[in-house]
């Protein structure tokens, strides 16, 4: 793989030299860019001769190979280690004013940074807002851990070591990577795929919503990108973190609120898929009078409120009755099986009730299901049986998933 190692200014620049010569060992192509500062703890020879490759600041260099955009272009993943406090605020900012900031901002592989710095500058309002910023745009994060930092204090601030950030990266670029020999095998077929909760007003300033944080369908999206379907994602309240995997891969994304926005903008969206999946967890109910301005305590005068709900449309049913020709309609149901009950069987009796092509089923409960990076899926198909039970990372559901829909349409 193609890894560009962004270094800069710290003391733990040292540590990053024994990055890259693991990076190297690994078998991955190294490109290390230096900021100017960086060069003032580890000089330039060292990182060209443990790259193996020509190392430069600047973005005048090399001018002839475009090199300013075309290794961020080129790279699988990005990697700033160590990350100073000066680096996670040019980045926060967008700044391009060396060759590592037009490289990240050039780049659309993941980006992983190490933070190190002093606890004061780490735990400072301004650096973690501009962590809060990164993370929310999809950077990921490793470290820093506690410890010995480099005068007499300790504290958090400590770059990860070198063979953790190499196994975070490892790690990264296996779950962007898409199962071997699959790549190309959704090609020509286009996609719609729901993610998130919806949020159902009742009032300017409150919702009745859930604890979908959108991972499973992006996921879902992401692996059908991945593997060449034409992909759309209708993205309800999906956290931003998440949500911006599924933009950096280049799926186009619609959002939405409500359960009658999702409605209306899978209603649109239908007619032109192949296929459909409703994995976003949709309110049955809304309330009947949204009112109009904020409710307060004084205008309740010490009766509390009584919310009035009315029953949603049920958007799969919908889709399912004005299905075109070869459309394949895939719903999730997030269940918990009453007394003397089991998952499998209510799964049917939902699916039946739906009449989707395929049903996912997963248990939900006080500690499953939402708001964690793993799941464990039963999919029932039009014959009520069960095709497959992928457990493990949500990615590695939506690729068992989307296996199980080309099974189904081959
Ligand atoms: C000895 C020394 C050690 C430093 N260590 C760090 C550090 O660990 N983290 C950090 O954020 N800044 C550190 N700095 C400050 C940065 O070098 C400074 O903010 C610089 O402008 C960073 O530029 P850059 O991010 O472009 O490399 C250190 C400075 C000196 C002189």
């Amino acid at each position: 793989m193609n890894i560009v190692v962004g270094v800069t200014g710290g003391i733990a620049a040292y540590k990053s030299v024994q990055l890259v010569r693991l990076l190297v060992q690994s078998g991955h192509e190294v490109h290390v860019v230096p900021t100017a500062d960086a060069l003032r703890f580890v000089g330039l020879p060292t990182w060209e001769a443990i790259s193996r490759h020509p190392v430069t600041t600047s973005v005048h260099d090399d001018v002839a190979s475009v090199r300013h955009v075309a290794l961020g272009q080129a790279a699988d993943l990005v990697v700033v280690a160590p990350a100073t406090a000066h680096t996670l605020a040019r980045m926060a900012a967008g700044l391009a004013d060396d060759l590592l900031g037009t490289t990240l901002l050039a780049t659309r592989a993941p980006v992983l940074v190490a933070p190190a710095m002093h606890t004061e500058m780490w735990l400072h309002a301004a650096t973690q807002a501009n962590v809060r910023a990164l993370e929310d745009r999809g950077v990921r994060v490793i470290g820093p851990e506690s410890g010995q930092l480099t005068g007499d204090d300790s504290g958090p601030g400590r770059m990860s070591e070198p063979e953790a950030i190499r196994a975070e990266i490892e790690r990264i670029l296996a779950e962007a990577a898409p199962a071997a020999g699959t790549r190309g095998d959704a090609a020509g077929l286009r996609v719609v795929v729901s993610a998130g909760g919806t949020r159902e007003p009742i009032d300017p300033v409150r919702y009745l919503g859930n604890r979908s944080s959108g991972r499973q369908g992006v996921e879902v999206a992401l692996a059908a990108a991945a593997r060449g379907a034409d992909t759309v994602l209708v993205a309800a309240n999906v956290e931003p973190g998440i949500l911006a995997a599924a933009t950096r891969a280049g799926i186009a994304v619609r959002t939405v609120g409500s359960a009658a926005e999702l409605g209306a903008a899978m209603e649109d969206l239908a007619p032109d898929a192949d296929v459909l999946v409703m994995a976003a967890a949709v309110a049955d109910y809304r309330v009947a009078n949204v009112a109009e301005r904020k409710l307060t305590k004084e205008a309740a005068a010490g009766t509390p409120p009584t919310l009035e709900l009315v029953e949603n449309a049920d958007i799969l049913v919908g889709l399912v009755a004005a299905r075109k020709p070869g459309q394949t309609i895939v719903g999730f149901a997030a269940e918990m099986p009453a007394e003397g009950e089991t998952l499998l069987e209510r799964g049917i009796r939902k699916r039946r009730r739906k009449g989707v092509d395929l049903l996912a089923v997963n248990a939900v409960g006080w500690d499953a299901g939402f708001e964690r990076p793993t799941n464990a899926l039963t999919l029932i198909d039009a014959h009520d049986a069960v095709v497959a039970e992928p457990s493990g990372t949500k990615r590695e559901t939506a690729e068992a998933l989307i296996d199980a829909i080309l099974r189904l349409r081959a």
